[in-house]
């Protein structure tokens, strides 16, 4: 009896008086925040909720361009106007990497009338920029930031892993706890500290997106996990850590593989859970690797690109689970001893594209089919988003360059997926 509803005594998600109150003030102080909102359809209606609470039409958001395709179109709802920056490049694993303070403080002093910051911390490779100096210098400007932190619900409990950006005083930060926590699918929380947020106006935002049946079991295990983190938290990651360790050990050394590690990354940390394993030694891409151990060793990754395989490890998984992807790891460095790497001209990542139309337009222009091929210069409808890690390489509205498109092709030859790009190799673009 679990998929209840709104009956007496069980509360309203949306005007919360009784146990869905007492569970999100819960949540708030064992995450750190002064308020917490339960989101039943995922992080990605908190983010949305989050950019229309801050921006109003033709508002300028700074904002890193590694972000999610829900920031995108939280932008687009709100009808925002994106100040992009660039996300530094690990040039060995090929991914993207810590934003630049400097270059956020350019962005600052540049649109000083921007309504707030965006970021994505941690990554989806685990790689957390130096919240500490982010949040100090948003502040320095009297601006709020938004923490896109899906990927960190677990940080705040253990002091071996980089903080929560809430520890820093981030103004709003949206987690799934679905993604390493033990809760259901979709459910996230978004945490508000401090006073820069119009909370009622976020409420209210909130309640547009979300749905008026929220699932009992999503928030039910919202809930849970919270008091599963508090007690049982810190031992747990404690424990899991020794094991990476162990694995990390294991895989590294064949020399064949290599794990991203804190001394691969200038001026920010990783989160060790987040195993990232740069395969481009076995002469493989790392869609083939993540195949072969689906197939040959039943293991399952979060996901793969042109290098790397990411293992999402938490809690969930067990010394047996630990022991078996070390084996396989083990087994990987011995098959591919010596074998030739894959591609030794490093992956161009494209430029930022040139805007044509506000985000905000695009929703109600026409637009035609074209094969990806014969779009050069034309303006994209949709997100091309490689996925994973869901970062758009095009957003609506921009210009398809030629670099694009190689960049994107290669993704698809190498057995990636494109969304956004149909299997015929068709794009949607503006009239
Ligand atoms: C960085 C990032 N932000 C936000 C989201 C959206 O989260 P959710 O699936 O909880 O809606 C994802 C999902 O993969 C993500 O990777």
């Amino acid at each position: 009896m679990l998929d209840l509803t709104e009956i007496p005594g069980l509360d309203n998600l949306h005007y919360p008086k009784g146990i869905i109150e007492d569970a999100q003030r819960l949540a708030a102080e064992a995450f750190g925040a002064d308020r917490t909102f339960f989101l039943v359809n995922g992080s990605t209606c908190g983010i949305q909720a989050a950019i229309m609470t801050l921006c109003k039409p033709k508002d300028k958001l700074i904002i890193a361009r590694d972000c999610h395709r829900s920031a995108i179109a939280g932008m687009m709802l709100a009808g925002a106007t994106p100040v992009y920056i660039k996300p530094g490049f690990n040039d060995v694993f090929e991914i993207p990497s810590v934003v630049s303070v400097d270059e956020l403080e350019k962005a600052l002093k540049e649109n000083p009338d921007a309504a707030g910051v965006y970021i994505t911390r941690p990554n989806y490779y685990g790689i957390c920029s130096d919240i500490k100096e982010i949040v100090e210098l948003v502040h320095s400007y009297h601006k709020p930031i938004i923490v896109d932190e899906a990927h960190g619900t677990h940080l705040c409990f253990s002091k071996l892993l980089p903080p929560s950006s809430l520890e820093y005083g981030a103004d709003i930060c949206v987690q799934s706890a679905h993604k390493t926590l033990p809760a259901f699918t979709q459910g996230s929380y978004l945490h508000v500290r401090g006073t820069r947020i119009d909370v009622e106006r976020l409420k209210f935002n909130l309640s547009m997106l979300q749905t008026t049946s929220p699932s009992y079991i999503i928030m039910a295990f919202l809930d849970i996990a919270r008091a599963v983190m508090q007690k049982e938290g810190e031992n747990r990651i404690r424990n899991l850590l020794r094991e990476i360790d162990q694995l990390c050990e294991i895989a590294g050394k064949g020399k064949v593989l290599k794990i991203l590690s804190d001394h691969d990354i200038e001026g920010g940390s990783i989160d060790r859970t987040r195993v990232v394993i740069n395969v481009k030694n076995t002469g493989k891409t790392g869609f083939e690797i993540e195949k072969l151990l689906r197939n040959q060793y039943n293991i399952q990754v979060e996901m793969s690109d042109l290098n790397n395989v990411v293992c999402i490890v938490t809690m969930a998984d067990t010394h047996e689970d630990m022991k078996k992807l070390g084996t396989a790891l083990e087994r990987l460095c011995v098959s591919f001893k010596g074998a030739t790497c894959l591609r030794d001209v490093p992956l161009r990542v494209p430029e930022l594209p040139e805007r044509r139309i506000e985000l905000g337009s695009v929703m109600s222009r026409t637009f035609t089919r074209r094969k990806l091929g014969d779009a050069v210069q034309c303006v994209s409808r949709s997100m091309i988003t490689p996925y994973p890690p869901g970062i758009p390489v095009i957003c609506p509205g921009e210009v398809i360059s030629k670099d694009a498109i190689e960049y994107i092709m290669e993704i698809i030859e190498a057995g990636g997926a494109v969304n956004g790009i149909s299997e015929d190799l068709e794009v949607e673009v503006v009239e």
